[in-house]
């Protein structure tokens, strides 16, 4: 059994379809969820699926970064999702999980991301660009913003009708769809008998 830890800071919608779609699958368990906010409404999904919840402020995360780290060795995590996390993940934890763990951003990466590019933002400057399409990114985290190594994209078209709440709807609907199964393949790869170490 893998034991999988979901960081969030806000509503937790992506949070709780993971939590949904590996609820009593085998081989893979939701086993923490980390927060920054003691308000995200990502501790009620915890609580419904009964998930243990371990609150962390933005300045643990700056200045105190080994806390995270012997956080997530207490509760045996191997394998980080990262899920509307807002915060930069400290170079400690990146290297501690190099490889196995992943993150969405609601556009298409390199477009739209970097530092202060988060919810509505993006769909907002998508909109402002009047680009035809934007979509999802799955991507492995380095220690740069956004920048990880490319796992899997999803489009959808931007039409000149659209503004930034009907795009969010849109993006968030090739969320629902496919994160959790991506994140179930990437899972696969790496904790395969003979997944390479070097090779993600
Ligand atoms: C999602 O749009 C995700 O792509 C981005 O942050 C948002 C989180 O939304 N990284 P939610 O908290 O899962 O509802």
């Amino acid at each position: 059994m893998h034991r999988i830890a979901i960081f969030a800071s806000g509503s937790g919608s992506n949070a709780r379809n993971i939590l949904q779609y590996f609820r009593n699958n085998p081989s893979y368990q939701i086993s923490l969820i980390v927060t920054n906010r003691n308000t995200a409404g990502v501790i009620a999904h915890a609580n419904e699926f009964e998930v243990p919840v371990v609150y962390a402020p933005a300045s643990q995360f700056k200045d105190c970064p080994e806390h995270i780290l012997s956080k997530l060795l207490e509760y045996r995590i191997d394998f980080i999702v990262l899920a509307g996390f807002l915060l930069k993940m400290p170079d400690l934890v990146v290297a501690a999980f190099k490889g196995r763990m992943v993150n969405i951003h609601p556009s298409l990466l390199p477009a739209f991301g970097g530092p202060g590019m988060y919810g509505d933002k993006v769909h907002e400057a998508v909109i402002e660009s009047k680009s035809s399409e934007s979509g999802i990114t799955i991507h492995h985290v380095n220690e740069h913003y956004d920048e990880g190594e490319v796992i899997f994209q999803a489009k959808t078209p931007v039409f000149n009708s659209d503004n930034a709440v009907s795009l969010r709807v849109k993006v968030q609907q090739l969320e629902q769809k496919w994160f959790p199964v991506i994140i179930e393949q990437v899972l696969k790869k790496t904790f395969s008998k003979d997944a390479d170490p070097d090779i993600h």
